[in-house]
């Protein structure tokens, strides 16, 4: 090839060094768990029996699951652009080996949870490969803003990310524990395995890096941490808080009857409560740290002072 297309084609200037001694061995211990629980979402889940199984649901109940695995299926592809990114910038910052690696893992894992979704959503009676509601449309595009992550370190923005790992990890152990067919548990199982892994990636970047952060910066991870979950997650990802009254109606409706017919899905109001629960975990854990998150009061209710309690959104 011509020398001068080349240089046209490679945007990174040096990339080397291409560092191949390991320097964190907890990470490199997670890659290696990663390779030894990989598993395969066409092969490990009998979907066949588990189609036959839910064809005896009345259609009402089908559809309002495959529009729940469906949501499932759009978020957990929605970590992958992410999890792209940030690779590529491990490889412009010549991170180590074991970090890349985590990454390209985790794009690979999330890519199977979403896989193992929308095939819950096709034996269900049908994918859904885009929202139905317009305003669904315009929510999950802002479940990644690559300009909100670029303002963060690479290693903070990935520990906050997990924060988040950490929310939906709680999330899907009560969708695991709803489900009652076979093959939506054994999906909900797997799934949870690799996203336990997810937020121990997430505690050992905190571990080693928060320290080095000022309070400037620890206080913009805990406002980002707030934002996207007041801004994106609530608004119908995560739980249904935060949507217009007419989707909030049809959109609990929905994930109610999936969740009254044991597929895998949690009751709004069930939400609200486990997601409560889990932050105030996530506030004890980072508390070591002193990364401040604001209160959220969709979730934790509203002690502010009254001038803010009146332009809150609740
Ligand atoms: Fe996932
Ligand atoms: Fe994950």
């Amino acid at each position: 090839m011509d020398a001068s297309m080349l240089e046209e084609t490679i945007q990174n200037p040096n990339p080397y060094p291409i560092i191949g001694e390991l320097q964190y061995q907890d990470v490199w211990n997670l890659c290696q768990q990663a390779r030894e629980l990989a598993w395969d979402a066409d092969k490990d889940i009998d979907w066949v029996a588990l189609k036959d199984e839910l064809s005896i649901l009345p259609e009402e109940v089908r559809v309002a699951g495959a529009e729940w695995w469906s949501l499932r299926a759009w978020m957990e592809h929605g970590a992958t652009p992410y999890g792209a990114e940030r690779y590529r910038q491990a490889v412009y910052e010549h991170l180590p080996f074991e970090i890349k690696q985590h990454v390209a893992n985790f794009i690979m894992e999330e890519l199977r949870h979403h896989e193992a979704s929308f095939r819950i959503a096709d034996a269900l009676g049908g994918y859904q490969p885009s929202p139905r509601s317009d305003y669904f449309k315009l929510v999950i595009p802002k479940f990644h803003d690559e300009k909100e992550e670029k303002q963060m370190s690479f290693y903070a923005g990935m520990a906050v990310n997990t924060l988040f790992e950490q929310l939906s990890g709680e999330l899907l152990a009560a969708r695991y524990r709803n489900a009652r067919f076979d093959g939506i548990k054994h999906a909900c199982k797997l799934i949870l395995r690799d996203e336990a892994r997810h937020v121990q990636f997430g505690r050992i970047l905190m571990k080693r890096f928060f320290d080095q952060l000022d309070v400037e910066e620890k206080k913009m991870l805990g406002n980002k941490f707030a934002g996207k979950l007041r801004g994106s997650l609530l608004n119908g990802v995560y739980a249904v808080v935060n949507l217009p009254e007419d989707e909030r109606k049809r959109s609990s409706h929905a994930r109610a009857l999936a969740a009254e017919h044991g597929l895998g899905a949690t009751y709004p109001d069930e939400e609200v409560e486990i997601i409560a629960t889990a932050l105030q975990q996530i506030r004890d854990d980072i508390a070591p740290y002193d990364v401040p998150i604001p209160r959220i009061p969709e979730i934790e209710g509203e002690t502010d002072p009254p001038m803010q309690r009146a332009a809150a959104t609740l």
